[in-house]
């Protein structure tokens, strides 16, 4: 059978772009520079953005590109030895989808919430007994899951494609509406300084600016969807015509500005309102909902903001899909429909236990972590930076920077910008950042 392709470039931003953007953007981002400091945060995270996530990115998709095949073999093709690197990526993939798709129930709860009843009384309890509750949130959960497979199963030019040109750009839309909504409110401005202002005053030990650092990382690592396998499972789909370097500016570009349209999204409306802007991960689900209730048409803008975190999960849910489906595809086989019905049933089934984390089976522990908390972390802070840490050498030095050059400038029809910058980015800097952070962390 002849292997899907992208239909265009564009096409290829936009999913890729969709995979990057998600609920590490819109719900994530917002809590986690609320929680370290806002301004200190986002210095950071733009240089490790910079430095670490647009080379690395720039390395998965000419690795993907260059096999045109899934992570694992991909990672074969170069080494033989070296399909692990892919396989943490498939495993990691599978994990994150156990839990991402729990959360994006819930923001599917609150879409069809706010379709119903105009407002969220007490929004604090609300989610906490929606949360702990046995049924519905496993409900949600599961039609999360169908909605991914459906698109899934469509392929990529005819599934992941056509729906992330449709949702990407309504969403890039919508967030730009409703954060200069929040900036027009009386008393937002500290929340715009909040964002932009760094404030040192936050680091008062090497242990609090490495606990930043680490969190930063993490969070350009998981928004920018590295270290799974995706982007070379997307690469992979991807014509020799495309320019690898452009793309790898494009997408953490994009990326960037989501996450900073969120945070003026978020950030100004509670102050505005005199929430706490740490309040954690509950921050969209228990804070907005009292943003929402003293705004002007704040129910509407509630259903577009729900629907739009919607968007932004769905496409990337079905990117770490993909990067499952598409190794059981070419390796194994198996007929498209299979290759994604089974995996789903597989994380939609472990999700329920994610989900009953927060009730019933909230006194289960891996590691001193209830389920959920375990499924969110072991991939956040083990797989991905080991994944990228190796994805590094194997890149680097195995496969070597001739090859790697070859690939990303086409065979010579693109002029490789910053090559030896990117050479020292990828060799040296990346892979000694990565064990420094990710021990640090441990100590
Ligand atoms: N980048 C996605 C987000 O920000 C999450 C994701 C991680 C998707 C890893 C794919 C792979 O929500």
């Amino acid at each position: 059978m002849k292997r899907d392709q992208w239909s265009s470039n564009f096409g290829f931003l936009m999913a890729a772009a969709g995979s990057a953007v998600g609920l590490g953007n819109l719900w994530k981002f917002p809590y986690i520079a609320g929680m370290n400091g806002g301004g200190v945060f986002l210095i950071i995270y733009l240089l490790l953005l910079i430095l670490l996530g647009a080379p690395i990115l720039l390395t998965e998709m000419a690795i993907g590109r260059s096999s045109r095949l899934n992570a694992i073999d991909a990672c074969k093709a170069i080494a033989p030895k070296w399909g692990f690197v892919g396989g943490m990526g498939v495993i990691g993939a599978f994990f994150i989808l156990c839990y991402y798709s729990v959360i994006g129930g819930w923001v599917l709860k609150y879409f069809f919430k706010y379709i119903v009843s105009s407002e969220i009384k007490e929004p604090e309890q609300y989610f906490e007994s929606f949360t702990s509750s046995v049924a519905e949130p496993i409900a949600w959960h599961v039609i999360f899951a169908a909605i991914v497979v459906f698109i899934v199963i469509r392929g990529i030019s005819g599934g992941i494609e056509k729906v992330s040109k449709i949702f990407l750009p309504l969403l890039a839309a919508f967030i730009v509406l409703i954060a200069v909504n929040g900036m027009l409110l009386p008393g937002s401005f500290e929340g715009v300084k909040f964002i932009l202002k760094p404030d040192f005053s936050h680091i008062k030990s090497a242990g609090d600016f490495f606990g930043i650092v680490l969190s930063a990382m993490g969070q350009v690592f998981f928004s920018l969807s590295l270290g799974m396998g995706t982007l070379i499972t997307y690469g992979s789909y991807l014509s020799k015509d495309s320019n690898l370097m452009t793309n790898s500016l494009y997408i953490p570009l994009f990326d960037l500005i989501i996450a900073l349209a969120a945070c003026f999204a978020v950030m100004p409306a509670v102050f505005a309102f005199g929430l706490e802007p740490s309040a954690g991960s509950g921050l969209i689900f228990k804070t907005l909902p009292h943003v929402f209730a003293n705004m002007k048409f704040g129910r509407i803008l509630a259903v577009i903001f729900f629907l739009l975190v919607l968007f932004a999960a769905i496409t990337s849910a079905i990117s770490l899909l993909e990067v499952i489906a598409s190794y059981l595809i070419d390796r194994m086989n198996w007929h498209r429909i299979t290759a994604s019905v089974v995996p789903a049933a597989a994380f939609t089934a472990i999700g329920c236990l994610a989900s009953l984390s927060f009730g019933k089976l909230s006194h289960i522990k891996i590691f001193g972590s209830s389920i959920f908390d375990f499924l969110s972390e072991f991939p956040d802070k083990i797989l991905m930076p080991i994944g990228g840490f190796f994805l590094c050498i194997l890149a680097g030095y195995i496969w070597g920077m001739p090859n790697f050059e070859k690939e990303v400038t086409s065979g010579g029809k693109y002029t490789f910008h910053f090559k030896r910058l990117t050479g020292f980015l990828i060799k040296i800097f990346a892979p000694l950042m990565i064990v420094i952070i990710f021990f640090a962390s441990f100590i």
